[in-house]
């Protein structure tokens, strides 16, 4: 009966949450400064009755949607808020007015989706036993507010937490399930290679910083294939490298920058040892110093086995089976919601905004376009798997 009424109350703000998601699509923010966006995300859910707090995690909003009474327990709902530095070239009529700024990784949409699920949940005729927390974070882009929101405390007395994302290679109206991993460790890397100038022509006179360079990049692609588990991958990307001062001067130094990103948390925790090993090797066989600067990244986010089940059931009961895809292979990118996950077990899905009519731009494309009826897909997903929470909660 729960269901029935979840779907209906969707379907009656379906107009609305597209409108609120146009507007935040038209003034999209950078990260950090989701000024704007926390304003008007904190006008509707006090609309909707939710106890509200502001400039949580800087420029973060958290919803509180108080139980009936009979839980203790708080179930935490996550949506990200911030938008990117590029220029939008949709053509769309609600196109970004913010120059140089645009919602291409679909956090429009998560934000209208969590403002529609609070929406729904608030409406009910029999309210929820327990707490439902909204968690609308800033600066994911920038993997800093998921640790800004913990920092100031919004996962206090969580007993679960979930969080969705789109997809633009599921379609529209589905949604992509995945149980473990789902998202890679991403950390930065940073190795300077110092060796001796010299003249171009003399070269054991000097120690060749550039040589070098190429050697230490060399050994840590062919020592990820030989040394690592294969089971396990692992990628690292040398993106930058600078160094040199002339044509025939031997480079004294190098510096190069890059990122690593790994799914398994052996691996992970092995990564910054295992590199800085590889680069003292081959600088000491040579003859030149080195830094390795290795920062942390955000943690893979892994799936809760139970949360996942739940998503899933919910999804199936309120979209039918065939909305479902499973998902085979996690991805090598990052996402901050594995912050949230070092303090509860959760889970995120994919929501399909994957359109017929249009190529499939992906994610951070300027010409990046969803499928706007996944908001709703979004909201029943997450509403029903709210409501089954507490049925299925076992008893403490
Ligand atoms: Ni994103």
């Amino acid at each position: 009966m729960t269901l029935t009424q979840i779907k209906e109350l969707a379907a009656k703000l379906a107009p609305r949450l597209i409108e609120i998601r146009r507007h935040f699509h038209s003034h999209p923010e950078l990260s950090g400064q989701e000024h704007q966006t926390a304003a008007y995300v904190a006008g509707v859910l006090s609309s909707c009755g939710l106890h509200v707090q502001e400039e949580v995690g800087k420029t973060g909003v958290v919803g509180e949607l108080k139980g009936a009474g009979g839980e203790n327990r708080v179930l935490a709902i996550r949506t990200d808020m911030d938008a990117l530095p590029i220029t939008e070239r949709t053509g769309l009529e609600y196109t970004s007015l913010q120059s140089g700024v645009m919602h291409a990784c679909g956090h429009d949409v998560h934000t209208a989706v969590g403002l529609g699920t609070a929406m729904v949940l608030s409406q009910l005729e029999t309210p929820l036993p327990g707490t439902v927390r909204f968690l609308f974070q800033p600066a994911e882009e920038i993997s800093q507010g998921a640790t800004w929101m913990v920092a100031d405390g919004v996962m206090a007395g969580v007993s679960a937490i979930l969080s969705v994302h789109v997809f633009p290679t599921i379609p529209g109206g589905k949604v992509g399930i995945r149980h473990g991993a789902l998202t890679a460790a991403a950390d930065d890397l940073e190795i300077i290679i110092i060796g001796e100038s010299g003249h171009g022509a003399r070269p054991h006179e000097a120690v060749d910083a550039i040589w070098i360079a190429a050697q230490v990049i060399s050994s840590l692609q062919g020592a990820i294939a030989r040394t690592l588990n294969p089971l396990h991958p692992a990628v690292l990307t040398i993106g930058q490298i600078t160094g040199g001062r002339a044509p025939n001067v031997i480079a004294d130094e190098v510096k190069m920058r890059g990122t690593v990103r790994s799914l398994h948390p052996d691996t992970h925790a092995r990564l910054p040892g295992w590199i800085e090993g590889i680069v003292a090797r081959v600088c000491d066989s040579y003859g030149a110093r080195y830094q390795v600067n290795y920062q942390r990244g955000v943690p893979s986010v892994q799936n809760d086995p139970y949360l996942t089940d739940l998503l899933a059931e919910a999804a199936r009961e309120a979209l039918g089976g065939d909305a479902i895809t499973i998902l085979t292979e996690p991805s090598l990118g990052a996402e901050d919601f594995s912050v949230y996950l070092e303090k509860a077990p959760g889970s995120m899905f994919r929501l399909g905004v994957g359109r017929k009519d249009l190529p499939n731009y992906p994610l951070h494309h300027p010409q990046f376009q969803v499928d706007e009826s996944a908001i709703i897909t979004g909201v029943v997903t997450l509403a029903h798997a709210a409501y089954k929470y507490w049925q299925t909660l076992p008893q403490k």
